[in-house]
């Protein structure tokens, strides 16, 4: 599994805050502990067609460093045996899968200059073994925080991570945190609007990644990161983006949690593949201020090796409901084992404050520390 093949990563920018981070290190000790970098940012413009829309991307990476990625994901993600055996299907497969994302799709391959059946396994790879926390909070004041780490088991994703804004008319429609090469999003805001962030339900293995994808084409149900896409284009605000998320058909469960503008305007929802298996809404007048999600349902016991969710509610315990903001939550995010060793980054977001939308990408993970 790990492969370190030194890989090339052409990237003006991101070079660029590396080797300030670097000086950063060196000057300030206390920056040690914060090697977290910003990741590239690109502007996707709806307005252009599925097909020329992802272009932006490659002024930001590096082509071969891209399709080293991916095939490197692909390889370590799904058997080699099934990975032969799929190639031919779901290039023939394509056809099926609904606009826009056959077209963006299509159009990464021929920008990438590889093979349309390698994007397609590259966006359907991504869609299992995310691990992930999310808490929404609220302040005193009730203003609304979300805060998610994104945990995967590949390094390389840190490279490949991405702020993508999505324009509609040269405006800002809505933006997210990504991966290059991938068209979904598990996490985003709809400014003044609201927050969402995608968790994982439960733990699923390689021989499910084959079952969504029947179920994806088959039953035409949506991929858990395009349904937080389009929910994120279409909700007009906090309730219909849980109305939507809660009840569009889905190819495998997952956990939302959701952000709004107003008070109390926070929850988890336990998604089914066919509707919701719980709602769980912050309930403040009950001193339940914050809500906290891992990759369990938050009625049952996680399983005892996995102690995320209790040492978040601790800190989040100790922080207090008085002193809960961006930066708190992001030191929540930040302590261990909530933030380990397969943290990819951290994203804080707030629906009312849009412009303070913060994704940190964690080049070591967080190291075991007591
Ligand atoms: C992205 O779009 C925003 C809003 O139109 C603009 O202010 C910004 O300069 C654009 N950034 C890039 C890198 O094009
Ligand atoms: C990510 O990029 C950095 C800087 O180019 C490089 O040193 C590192 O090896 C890369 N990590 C992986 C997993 O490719
Ligand atoms: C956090 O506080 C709540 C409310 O007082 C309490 O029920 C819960 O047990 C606490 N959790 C932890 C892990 O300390």
């Amino acid at each position: 599994m790990s492969r370190t093949e030194p890989l090339v990563l052409g990237l003006g920018l991101v070079k660029a805050v590396l080797v300030a981070v670097l000086v950063v290190e060196v000057v300030g000790a206390a920056a040690l502990s914060r090697a977290e970098l910003p990741p590239p940012s690109v502007n996707i413009s709806l307005d252009a067609a599925p097909e020329e829309r992802w272009r932006p991307l490659l002024e930001v990476f590096d082509i071969d460093y891209l399709n080293k990625a991916a095939a490197e994901i692909i390889d370590t993600t799904i058997p080699k045996w099934v990975h032969h055996a799929i190639k031919p299907v779901v290039a023939a497969l394509e056809e099926y899968m609904p606009q826009p994302y056959a077209g963006e799709i299509r159009g990464l391959a021929s920008h990438l200059g590889g093979g349309l059946s390698d994007v397609i396994m590259l966006n359907f790879a991504y869609e299992v073994s995310a691990f992930c926390t999310s808490i929404v909070a609220q302040d005193k004041n009730g203003h609304v925080y979300h805060g998610r780490n994104l945990d995967y088991p590949h390094p390389i994703l840190r490279n490949m991570t991405v702020n993508v804004v999505f324009l509609k008319n040269g405006k800002v429609a809505y933006q997210g945190t990504s991966f290059a090469g991938y068209v979904g999003l598990w996490t985003g805001q709809s400014p003044h609007k609201f927050t969402v962030s995608g968790d994982q339900r439960g733990t699923d293995h390689w021989w499910n990644w084959w079952k969504n994808f029947v179920s994806a084409v088959l039953y035409r149900r949506s991929p858990v990161s395009w349904l937080v896409r389009e929910t994120l284009e279409e909700a007009e605000n906090f309730q219909d983006a849980v109305m939507r998320l809660s009840k569009t058909p889905i190819i495998t469960g997952v956990y939302f949690i959701v952000g709004g503008l107003r008070a109390k305007e926070g929850v988890v929802i336990t998604r089914d593949r066919q509707g919701p298996a719980d709602i769980w809404p912050l309930d403040p007048v009950n001193g339940n201020w914050y809500r906290v999600e891992t990759n369990f349902d938050h009625w049952r016991p996680p399983p005892a090796t996995d102690h995320r969710r209790e040492a978040a509610n601790k800190a989040l315990n100790a922080t207090g409901q008085a002193h809960i903001n961006m930066d708190t939550l992001y030191q929540v995010l930040s302590l261990y084992p909530v933030c380990n060793g397969i943290t990819v980054y951290t994203t804080i977001m707030s629906a009312a404050t849009p412009e303070k939308y913060d994704t940190l990408v964690r080049p070591q993970g967080c190291p075991y520390t007591y």
